[in-house]
């Protein structure tokens, strides 16, 4: 007869899955236990599908190091013919030898057979039917994946795509409640849905700049852009008077504006409270965006007074992002500067208010600037 001692004698071998870690992290730890019993497995990866702009993203994978072929890159998924089959036909696609796309094909598939890779198998994700991106098993061998090892790899496979969904729900369960404490005050007049998508452009832009020299990953480079534009969140906390002041703030009113940035960590944590969305793991970004974005690099700023790398880099670069588009944009107080003026100022504010780094991915592409100005404008009401 068993003991009662003996109740607990195996530990289960995905334990770690449940713990609160990020989504990388979680993957980089099923490769390895994927690896023990197919060890020709040699990366794991997921693009994610926007449904707005159509575009397919790289967001994460389990290759540790420098040596991932494909960070940081964004194509229209009408441009690749291969991947698009995938969902036409609703079922997974396996490559035993990725030289039949040596030649012509896109970018994406290019890249992954530069580095070595040889054959891949791809699952294409569903949320409730709805397409919503890939998960690639790339090898090093040709014709690596057997049937009986593909049984397995899809049991695998649709694991690792509940915690995506898992994981995308609670970025969209997040960003709907702060949106929607926003809307339902004033604030919403002043800050349009052009300027919201203007920031959430700029500060990816510049986090898509500094990813190779500051290690940010695909996935902090996502959360930059959906949180930045959250930044100032707070400001529905600020008297009407003071937030609509058609001319200059007096230092009282300045120093209850200056109250902003709290209020919105405040408001932000409350939202995740009620949300049940403590815990998820995330959440420092848009936390550490919406307390920090008006810290400045020689501690001169509020609420904090933090200096240079004591403020975390997401916050230093909404920070540029989010003057930027003051500067450029009319204010009740303010006309429109020319971007040559704001790159100006900027330059004038990097090293005291703002990163050096962060300023100068912005202003070294100006023409990915006029771009994001282009797409998306501000309609001047009559
Ligand atoms: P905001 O309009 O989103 O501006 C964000 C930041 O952009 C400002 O942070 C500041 O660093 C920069 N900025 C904006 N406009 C100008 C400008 O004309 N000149 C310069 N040099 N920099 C500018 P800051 O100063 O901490 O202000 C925080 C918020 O306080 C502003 O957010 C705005 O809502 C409000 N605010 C600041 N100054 C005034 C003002 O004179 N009148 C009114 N009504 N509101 C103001
Ligand atoms: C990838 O593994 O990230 C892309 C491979 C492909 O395009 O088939
Ligand atoms: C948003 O909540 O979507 C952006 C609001 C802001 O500009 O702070
Ligand atoms: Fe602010
Ligand atoms: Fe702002």
């Amino acid at each position: 007869m068993q003991s009662e001692e003996n109740f607990f004698t195996h530990q289960d071998t995905l334990a770690k899955l449940h713990e609160n870690l990020p989504l990388t992290e979680k993957l980089r730890f099923l490769h390895q236990i994927i690896r023990q019993d197919f060890p020709f497995i040699d990366r794991l990866a997921i693009a994610l599908f926007d449904e707005k702009t159509e575009m397919l993203k790289t967001y994460t994978h389990s290759t540790e190091g420098n040596d991932n072929p494909v960070t940081t890159y964004e194509a229209p998924l009408s441009a690749a013919p291969s991947l698009r089959a995938i969902i036409e036909h609703r079922r997974p696609r396996l490559v035993q030898d990725l030289n039949i796309f040596a030649k012509g094909t896109h970018e994406h598939t290019k890249r992954i057979a530069a580095k070595g890779y040889k054959s891949s198998y791809t699952m294409p994700l569903y949320q409730s039917g709805a397409f919503v991106g890939f998960l690639f098993f790339n090898s090093q061998q040709e014709h690596p994946f057997e049937a009986p090892a593909l049984r397995q790899i899809d049991i695998y496979g649709h694991l690792i795509a509940l915690m995506v969904i898992n994981e995308l729900t609670s970025i969209r369960t997040l960003l709907a409640a702060v949106r929607a404490a926003r809307s339902m005050t004033h604030y919403r007049d002043l800050e349009t849905g052009s300027h919201i998508d203007r920031t959430a452009h700029y500060a990816r832009l510049i986090a898509r700049q500094l990813a190779a020299s500051y290690g940010i990953s695909d996935e902090q480079i996502e959360h930059i852009f959906l949180f930045s534009p959250m930044h100032d969140v707070g400001k529905i906390g600020i008297p009407d008077n003071i937030l609509r002041k058609p001319s200059k703030l007096d230092p009282a009113e300045f120093d209850v504006m200056k109250t902003h940035p709290v209020k919105g960590r405040e408001i932000i944590d409350s939202v995740l409270e009620d949300f049940g969305l403590g815990a998820f793991c995330h959440n420092n970004i848009l936390r550490n965006i919406a307390e920090f974005h008006h810290e400045a690099v020689d501690g001169s700023g509020y609420p904090n007074g933090l200096k240079g790398e004591e403020i975390p880099i997401e916050a230093r670069i909404s920070a540029v992002a989010d003057v930027f588009d003051a500067l450029t944009s009319r204010r009740s107080y303010k006309a429109p500067w020319s971007n040559e003026q704001a790159f100006a100022m900027l330059r004038q504010m990097s090293n005291s208010k703002l990163d050096r780094d962060c300023v100068e991915a912005l202003i070294n592409n100006g023409d990915k600037v006029l771009e994001i100005q282009q797409r998306f404008r501000d309609i001047d009401l009559i």
